[in-house]
């Protein structure tokens, strides 16, 4: 079984870490193919694959049901899931309940959460009871009613000051990783330094121990508004769209099927039909 060990080891040995998003068996299997890390069934599935506009209404239901199929796709990568909205602030014990259904239903190794503050004595508890998390600050998307949208965090002196204390009780509180989103690097730098654990990047420059970007953006697939800190490494939806209006018109102009995709009956069969 693949521990969190792995990743610590990474760190320690200046090894970048790639880790990516999945969302189903497909993408989950082409990522494992790759060599990726580790994957992250996150929350984002809510915006890439089910449509919303932000990542709020994503249930534990959504997340168990494409952890389950990430794991069927990759089942020797390292899973992690984000727990969504709301699902770690009402009680430790729905905590400690979210978390069992995504490593024992789901069968993801590890969650993650966004935040520090009220959060903090989450982290040790799920770490207490032996659930791996991976804590997210910076961007946190589940608060982008309360950031006001999606922006750079940590520009200004007090902010960034917070958010080195925050990742330091975050690796207090027993995480065995970070995920920055959206900070300046020079703050990437700092905070990859000050930590033991491996800090992952998303819009954070290269000074983290490793990077992590959604699926649909590295591939090039149904996103209309990039942010600055993707790139796309291929345009699978002008490919998809071309497949999709040649199928269109064959079929309009009955040029498709073929005689290679149709099946035959022999002769005599035929004129036993008819009697
Ligand atoms: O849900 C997600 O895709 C994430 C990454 C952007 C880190 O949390
Ligand atoms: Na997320």
């Amino acid at each position: 079984m693949k521990t969190t060990k792995i990743f610590h080891t990474m760190k320690e040995n200046k090894e970048a870490i790639a880790m990516m998003t999945a969302y189903d068996y497909p993408s989950a299997k082409l990522t494992e193919e790759a060599g990726i890390d580790m994957i992250l069934v996150g929350d984002s599935v809510g915006m890439t694959v089910l449509g919303y506009d932000s990542t709020v209404p994503v249930t534990m239901d959504d997340m168990v049901l494409h952890t389950k199929a990430v794991r069927r796709g990759a089942p020797d990568t390292f899973t992690v899931t984000d727990l969504p909205f709301m699902a770690y602030h009402i009680s430790e014990q729905e905590t400690m309940k979210h978390a069992a259904r995504l490593l024992q239903e789901a069968g993801a190794q590890a969650v993650k959460l966004e935040g520090a503050g009220d959060v903090i004595p989450q982290i040790s508890r799920l770490t207490g009871a032996g659930v791996p998390v991976m804590a997210h600050l910076g961007l946190t998307p589940q608060s982008v009613g309360v950031l006001g949208g999606y922006k750079v965090q940590g520009k200004g002196r007090k902010e960034a000051e917070q958010l080195i204390l925050d990742a330091k009780a975050i690796e207090e509180a027993g995480a065995f990783s970070l995920v920055l989103e959206c900070v300046p690097k020079q703050l990437t730098a700092i905070i990859s330094k000050e930590l033991s654990i491996p800090v992952i990047g998303i819009g954070a420059g290269k000074e983290a121990d490793g990077q992590v970007l959604v699926y649909h953006d590295v591939i090039g697939y149904g996103s209309e508004h990039l942010p600055k800190f993707v790139k796309p490494y291929a345009n699978v939806q002008e490919t998809i769209s071309r497949a999709i209006s040649q199928y269109v018109t064959e079929v309009k102009e009955v040029r498709f099927p073929e005689d290679r995709h149709t099946f035959t009956m022999k002769e005599e069969e035929l004129n036993h039909l008819y009697g």
